[in-house]
């Protein structure tokens, strides 16, 4: 079982984000899980330009990390997003990553993992960053099984303070990863993302053919 955080602070191991996640990569570790975390920051990560290049073959047209990344998430049984709050959204790193996930989402490439959700501010806006991470993961078809966001308010103690917490929401993803997790709410969600992006699959068939052959496969295709 692998369970792979994806961390977006550019303060590597100075980030509380980090500290945090460490200690759920722990949690999970305990209950059986390989772990891995990558600093975004570390990686060549290009935005999107929105060139649609890769709708016709899912290979986007900058050679950078990110198809590293993916090939690590789709090897994962389970993704941690893990962001600072800056200017109440996820740090800037995080977001350019998220608007290279089009494709996988469009695709649903990741269906079926658990993931869950980190995040840390100083005063305000960690939940709803946990909450934004978590509908990411389920844009791309993944269930969330929860999150754990930290508001400093400058104490580096604050963290330390959090850390049976972190360590319980790993061992709930790997718990889920081993024994399932569901949530009707998030299943509704991803089916009806699943029914509104089929057209799209189905349109594309004649050169998205293994795509549309995996979803016919998966039963998503009638
Ligand atoms: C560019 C920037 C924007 C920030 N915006 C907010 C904010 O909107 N609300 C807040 O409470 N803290 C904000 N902070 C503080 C960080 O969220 C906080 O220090 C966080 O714990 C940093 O996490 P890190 O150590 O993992 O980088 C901001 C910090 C930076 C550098």
């Amino acid at each position: 079982m692998k369970i792979l955080a994806i961390h977006g602070s550019p303060r590597t191991i100075r980030s509380t984000t980090r500290q945090l996640t460490q200690s759920v990569l722990a949690g999970a570790a305990e209950a059986g899980a390989d772990t891995d975390l990558i600093d975004l920051c570390d990686l060549r990560v290009t935005p999107c330009t929105a060139c649609e290049g890769c709708s016709f073959n899912g290979v986007c047209v900058y050679d950078d990390d990110v198809p590293t990344l993916v090939q690590r998430m789709k090897d994962a049984d389970g993704i941690i997003f893990a962001s600072p709050v800056y200017i109440d959204n996820v740090s800037g790193q995080m977001k350019i990553f998220f608007d290279r996930l089009a494709d996988i989402i469009h695709y649903q490439v990741l269906s079926g993992k658990y993931g869950c959700s980190v995040a840390s501010t100083h005063t305000s806006g960690g939940d709803g960053i946990v909450a934004y991470q978590n509908h990411v993961l389920n844009y791309l078809g993944v269930i969330a099984v929860g999150g754990i966001s930290v508001a400093t308010g400058g104490d580096s103690g604050a963290v330390d303070a959090r850390e049976a917490d972190a360590r319980a929401l790993g061992k709930k993803l790997a718990d889920a990863i081993k024994g399932g997790f569901s949530d009707p709410k998030q299943e509704e969600e991803i089916t009806s993302n699943r029914e509104f992006f089929r057209d799209l699959v189905i349109e594309n068939k004649d050169f998205r053919t293994e795509d549309y052959e995996r979803w016919v496969r998966m039963g998503w295709i009638p």
